[in-house]
């Protein structure tokens, strides 16, 4: 009758708990267990030697609280775009990812960064068909600016028909070529700054375009001269609001090498990209549950001195000892706190699993203690 009247009240603190702690955001509270688990915490408040530490505490022993997103990747890519598909390599197949995406407009203004996830499901072509990303064409190749500042820079512009990448050949009279890409971002516009060109030299150029496929095409050899230095008024955006994010789009290309990424802008924008592991939350225990060796051993140092009791963290089996039967170990006959003591509070003192005077120790120790 006692015992009812205990457990009765036991399950009204439930329920106040209920009402207290109801979950906000992603942490994960004891009150959430209850609902699966409460045999084991019946059990456990039915104990003659109660362990105070765990009733409202289940998650502490239990749940992964890791909720940090590790950031994989930092992409920058300044060359103002209105559209650009960009190559995500190293990713794990085993994993899902979120990527964060920032596009900042000529006058320096960014949009609110937007999320986007990546899982390792996607898989499907961009926008339909193969043949609509094949590299046909390759035009309107120009020298847009020689400009001195010590060294020359010169800055080339051209069009490809579909997402391509962005290189230049180039080379002095008789002198072997030098290449100079834009890696891992696929556009229609492109535009590269060569730096550190000498003065008063004649280069010649070729510009260099590969879409996804690989196709690849080359523009003629065209030529500069360095001495002739003109620069075009760099045009401010007129309009002022900051750039706006209108579509993107993550797929995988047919021979599954990497992950493309499209981004498209309202108006020209360079683009940013951060790349991050998302963690897995599963409805029953969020970011899962620790390890044996944490919740048997590490975790029970937060409230106890290390050397309260008996070694653990070794091998049950040595000269002296056994691997016991009846006691659980981990890992192929590790000890661990829980050998000895059941951790949800217990009936015997101590929470010992055995009378620790009678026959806990014999059942690894080989030879009797005296002082037992
Ligand atoms: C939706 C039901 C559900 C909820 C909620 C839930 N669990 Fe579980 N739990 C299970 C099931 C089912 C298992 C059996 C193994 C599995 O599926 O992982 C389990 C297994 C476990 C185990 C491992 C048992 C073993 O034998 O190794 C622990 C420890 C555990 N849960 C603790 C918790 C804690 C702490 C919470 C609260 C944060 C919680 N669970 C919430 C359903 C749930
Ligand atoms: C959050 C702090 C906390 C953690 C974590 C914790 N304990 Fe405790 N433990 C206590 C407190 C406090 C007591 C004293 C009894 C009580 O008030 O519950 C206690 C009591 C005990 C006792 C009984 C002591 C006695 O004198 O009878 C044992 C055995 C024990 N803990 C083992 C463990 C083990 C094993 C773990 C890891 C699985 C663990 N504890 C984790 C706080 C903690
Ligand atoms: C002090 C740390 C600690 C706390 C707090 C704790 N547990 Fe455990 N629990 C353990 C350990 C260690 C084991 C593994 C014990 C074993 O192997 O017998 C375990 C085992 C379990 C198991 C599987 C075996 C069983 O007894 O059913 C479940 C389920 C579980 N705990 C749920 C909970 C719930 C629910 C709470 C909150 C009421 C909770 N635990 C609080 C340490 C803890
Ligand atoms: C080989 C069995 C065994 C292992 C492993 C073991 N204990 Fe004990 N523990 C005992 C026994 C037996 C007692 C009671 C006799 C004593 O105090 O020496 C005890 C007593 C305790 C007490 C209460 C007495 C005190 O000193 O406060 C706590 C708390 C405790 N153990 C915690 C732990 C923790 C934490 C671990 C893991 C780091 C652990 N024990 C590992 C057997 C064990
Ligand atoms: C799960 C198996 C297991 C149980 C149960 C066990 N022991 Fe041990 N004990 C060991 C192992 C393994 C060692 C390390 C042996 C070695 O050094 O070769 C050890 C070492 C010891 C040592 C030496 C500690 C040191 O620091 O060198 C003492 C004292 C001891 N045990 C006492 C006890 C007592 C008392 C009990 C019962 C309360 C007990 N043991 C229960 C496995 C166990």
């Amino acid at each position: 009758m006692n015992r009812l009247i205990m457990v009765l009240s036991q399950l009204v603190i439930i329920l106040i708990l209920l009402i207290n702690t109801s979950t906000s955001g992603k942490e994960v509270k004891s009150t959430s267990c209850l609902k699966c688990h409460e045999d084991t915490y019946m059990k456990t408040i039915a104990y003659k030697y109660q362990h105070g530490a765990v009733r409202d505490q289940c998650p502490l022993c239990h749940i992964n609280p890791e909720l940090n997103d590790e950031i994989i990747a930092h992409l920058n890519f300044p060359s103002l775009q209105k559209e650009s598909i960009i190559y995500i390599d190293r990713l794990s197949e085993k994993q899902d990812y979120e990527a964060e995406i920032l596009v900042t407009d000529n006058n320096g203004k960014s949009c609110a960064p937007e999320q986007i996830d990546i899982a390792q499901k996607n898989s499907w072509e961009p926008d339909g068909q193969r043949s609509s990303f094949k590299l046909k064409k390759l035009s309107v190749v120009t020298v847009e600016e020689i400009k001195r500042r010590g060294f020359v820079s010169v800055v080339i512009s051209w069009e490809t028909d579909v997402f391509s990448t962005s290189e230049i050949e180039y080379r002095l009279p008789g002198g072997r070529p030098d290449t100079f890409e834009i890696k891992d971002l696929y556009t229609k516009t492109h535009k590269i700054t060569l730096d550190g060109l000498k003065h008063k030299n004649k280069y010649y150029f070729r510009a260099v375009s590969r879409d996804i496929y690989d196709n690849t095409l080359k523009s003629e050899e065209y030529d500069f001269n360095t001495a002739e230095e003109f620069s075009r008024p760099s045009l401010k955006d007129a309009d002022a609001a900051a750039p706006v994010i209108t579509n993107m789009q993550v797929f995988r290309g047919q021979d599954n090498k990497g992950l493309y990424l499209k981004v498209s802008a309202n108006k020209p924008a360079s683009v940013s990209v951060t790349i991050k592991e998302v963690k897995k939350i599963d409805e029953k225990h969020g970011f899962g549950l620790l390890p044996a060796r944490y919740s048997r051993i590490d975790v029970c140092y937060k409230c106890h001195p290390h050397d309260s009791s008996h070694p653990v963290g070794i091998k049950a089996e040595s000269s002296k000892t056994r691997t016991p039967e009846g006691l659980p170990t981990i890992e192929d006959g590790i000890i661990t706190c829980v050998t000895c003591h059941t951790p949800h509070g217990g009936d015997r003192v101590h929470f010992n699993r055995f009378d620790f005077r009678k026959d806990l120790c014999m059942r690894c120790h080989l030879q009797k203690y005296d002082n037992m």
